[in-house]
C-alpha cells in the first residue's frame, strides 16, 4: 500500500510516499529555518504562508522521486494536531482535496505518533511493545507504544518541551535558530563541570519533567555575566546545559522501563539527535541490558515520511477520517 504524506506543523513543509508503513520510496522536506532565523523563532503567520508556497511543489516532487503518478497512491496521510494551528490547517486542507480529488481515504496522524514510527522506517525488525522517548521541539514525554496505534503516556514535561529549552538556550547565547544542533557542536568543545543548573522533581509524578526553570537559569547566567561584564564560558554552559537536558530526559526513560517491564527504548523527535543525550541513552541502555534504538539523523526532525509509516498503521487500524476532519493545535498521543 502506497501513502502519500504530509507533514507542515510548524516550519516544515514536508511530503513523502511510503510503502506498506516501512519503506520510503521518497521523502520531501522544504525547511523554513533560514527565514524564521532572521526573527530568532519561528513566526507562526510567515509558517502559514511559506506552507502554502512550497505544498504543492513539494507534493509533485515527492511523487516524482518515488516514481509514482496520482494512480498509485492507495491513501493520504496527514498530520492533523498538535502543532501551529494556521500551518497544521494548510497541510490539512492540501491532504483533504488530495484525498476527495483522487477518490482514497484520508487518515489523519497525531504528529508526536508520527515521530516515534520514524523508527519503523530505520529499523525493520522493530514492532511494539516498546517505550517512546519522544523529545521534540513541541513535545517531550515518556509513552507506552502498547500497539502500533495504542500508546499511552507514562510522563511528560510540565511546561516547555526540551528541543524548545534547548532554542532558548541557544539564543542566549548568540547562537542562530534553531539553536539545538549548533548548541551540540558548541557543547562538544566542552567538558562541563562549570556551572551548576536545576535539576527537578516533580512531587508524585517520578516521570513528568520540567524544563523552564533550566532554560531560566541559563538565561540569568548569560545576562547575569553579561550585566557584570565577567566572561562566560559558552561551550562549557552549552554541555552543562545539555547535561542538565539529558539528566531530566534519560534516568526517566530507564525508571519507565523499570516500571513498566519494557526492555526495549526507541528515541524520537528532533532533540533525539543530540549527540550527548544519544551517548548516555546507549550508556544508560548497555548498563540495563536494553535494546536501544535510535533513528537517524535525518529521520529525527520533521519529515513527511515518518507520517506515511504511522499513517499505514493507523489505516489498518480501521482510522480514517471524513472532510470534516479539523486542525488541532494541542491534542494528547493517547487521545
Ligand atoms: O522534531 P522537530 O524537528 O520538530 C518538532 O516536532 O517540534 O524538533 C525540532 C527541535 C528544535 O528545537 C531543534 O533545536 C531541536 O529539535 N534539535 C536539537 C538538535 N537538532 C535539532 N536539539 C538538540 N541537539 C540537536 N543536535
Amino acid at each position: 500500500m502506497k501513502i502519500l504524506a504530509f507533514e507542515s506543523s510548524c516550519d516544515e513543509t514536508a511530503a513523502a510516499v511510503v510503502e506498506d508503513g516501512r519503506k520510503i520510496l521518497s521523502d520531501v522536506v522544504a525547511s523554513q529555518a533560514g527565514m524564521h532565523a532572521l526573527y530568532g523563532g519561528v513566526v507562526p503567520e510567515i509558517a502559514s504562508r511559506k506552507h502554502v508556497e512550497a505544498i504543492a511543489g513539494i507534493t509533485e516532487q515527492a511523487l516524482r522521486e518515488a516514481g509514482c503518478t496520482r494512480a498509485d497512491i492507495d491513501a493520504v496521510a496527514v498530520t492533523y494536531a498538535p502543532g501551529l494551528i494556521g500551518a497544521v490547517l494548510v497541510g490539512l486542507s492540501f491532504a483533504k482535496s488530495v484525498a476527495y480529488a483522487w477518490g482514497v481515504p484520508l487518515i489523519p496522524v497525531h504528529h508526536v505518533r508520527g515521530h516515534i514510527a520514524a523508527n519503523y522506517l530505520a529499523f525493520p525488525e522493530l514492532e511494539p511493545p516498546f517505550l517512546a522517548l519522544a523529545i521534540s521541539g513541541g513535545n517531550t514525554l515518556i509513552a507506552d507504544v502498547r500497539d502500533y496505534t495504542e500508546l499511552k503516556i507514562l510522563g511528560a514535561t510540565r511546561d516547555d518541551a526540551a528541543g524548545e529549552c534547548f532554542d532558548k538556550a541557544a539564543r542566549v547565547l548568540g547562537l542562530p535558530y534553531p539553536g539545538g544542533k549548533p548548541m551540540d557542536e558548541l557543547a562538544q568543545q566542552s567538558r562541563g563541570g562549570v556551572y551548576h543548573l536545576p535539576g527537578t522533581h516533580v512531587s508524585g509524578a517520578e516521570l513528568d519533567m520540567s524544563f523552564s526553570g533550566l532554560k531560566t537559569a541559563v538565561v540569568n547566567l548569560a545576562h547575569h555575566a553579561q550585566q557584570t561584564g565577567q566572561p562566560l564560558d559558552r561551550a562549557a554552559l552549552a554541555r552543562d546545559f545539555t547535561d542538565a537536558v539529558s539528566a531530566e530526559l534519560v534516568p526517566r526513560a530507564i525508571r519507565a522501563a523499570e516500571l513498566s517491564g519494557r526492555t526495549v527504548i526507541a528515541a524520537a523527535g528532533g532533540v533525539a539527535a543530540n549527540s550527548v543525550i544519544r551517548g548516555d541513552l546507549q550508556r544508560a541502555c548497555r548498563e540495563k541490558g536494553y535494546r536501544l534504538y535510535l533513528p537517524p539523523l535525518s529521520l529525527c526532525g520533521d519529515n513527511g515520511a515518518m507520517i506515511g509509516a504511522q499513517g499505514y498503521y493507523e489505516y489498518l487500524a480501521g482510522h480514517t477520517a471524513g472532510m470534516e476532519l479539523n486542525a488541532y493545535a494541542t491534542r494528547e498521543i493517547d487521545e
